[in-house]
């Protein structure tokens, strides 16, 4: 057993599908989550830049004794994943569990990847879904414009400025003939409701917070670290706007977060 923390960090908000599952599957957790918000967004970022942010969110979220860190942002996950492999905690991204479920789910082996320019680029998802299964056809598409709509709460399902965005992002992958659509960005469960319906029930989506979420409790009862109290708590670090992220976390959480939100120094991701 163990009660230390789990550190989740991600480059915003999109991060907080991750802490809804984690919620869900492990309520006895701690949970500090680190939201990058003064740098967001990572996606159109050089590998360089991604790489140190990447490194110095889990600096940030070590300086917090955390027991593991999940990289909870489809970018910081594909393009440092090595920055990940090198840590002294065990650390996670979404890409290994997504690319899983999604060799799963599919019957054609015709996979869509949607994601930020940056982890579209990298190719991590196709190249995790070809070791798995060396047949799959894999359709990727840069979605950049789906982070910001997200940041700024445009998620309602008859929003006409998501709903006209997504038909143009995703007519590739519908000409395409995809049966998986993989959200290999954490911010864009939200935009579920809309992809649905602009593609259809025959697609199935695959989320990569739930299924990151899924892979770290399995690596911690694995490891018997599972926290044994009763009520897990939630602390969230920003680097800037506390205010604007409690209330798109309030949607996100279903619950007023605002007191749980603090401000950190920027300095202490450079130290
Ligand atoms: N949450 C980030 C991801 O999953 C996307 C936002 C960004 O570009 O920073 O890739």
């Amino acid at each position: 057993m163990d009660s230390r923390p789990i550190g989740v960090f991600d480059s915003g908000l999109g991060g907080l599908t991750v802490v809804r599952r984690l919620l869900e599957e492990l309520p006895n957790e701690n949970i500090v989550y680190f939201g990058d918000t003064g740098r967001v967004p990572y996606g159109t970022r050089s590998p360089d830049t991604i790489k140190r942010y990447t490194a110095e969110d889990c600096r940030f979220l070590r300086r917090h004794d955390v027991k593991m860190i999940i990289a909870a942002c489809g970018t910081a996950s594909s393009v440092g994943a090595q920055v990940l492999k090198a840590q002294s905690v065990p650390a996670i991204g979404v890409v290994d569990a997504t690319a899983k479920a999604a060799a799963l789910a599919t019957r054609s082996g015709r996979i869509g990847v949607i994601g930020t320019a940056a982890t579209v680029q990298t190719d991590a998802f196709g190249i995790a879904i070809r070791a798995l299964n060396p047949d799959a056809q894999v359709f990727s598409q840069a979605c950049p414009l789906f982070v910001s709509l997200v940041e700024n709460g445009w998620i309602a399902e008859d929003d006409e400025v998501t709903i006209a965005t997504a038909k143009r992002y995703l007519s590739p992958l519908m000409d395409a003939q995809i049966d998986t659509l993989i959200m290999g960005c954490t911010h864009f469960p939200l935009l579920a409701p809309i992809l649905q319906t602009i593609l259809g029930n025959a697609v199935t989506l695959i989320d990569s917070g739930s299924a990151a979420a899924g892979a770290a409790k399995e690596l911690l009862a694995s490891r018997d670290m599972l926290a044994e109290r009763e009520n897990g708590s939630c602390r969230f670090f920003v680097s800037d706007t506390p205010q604007g992220f409690a209330n798109v976390a309030k949607m996100f959480l279903g619950r007023e977060v605002a007191a749980d939100v603090e401000l950190i120094d920027p300095a202490l991701l450079s130290e």
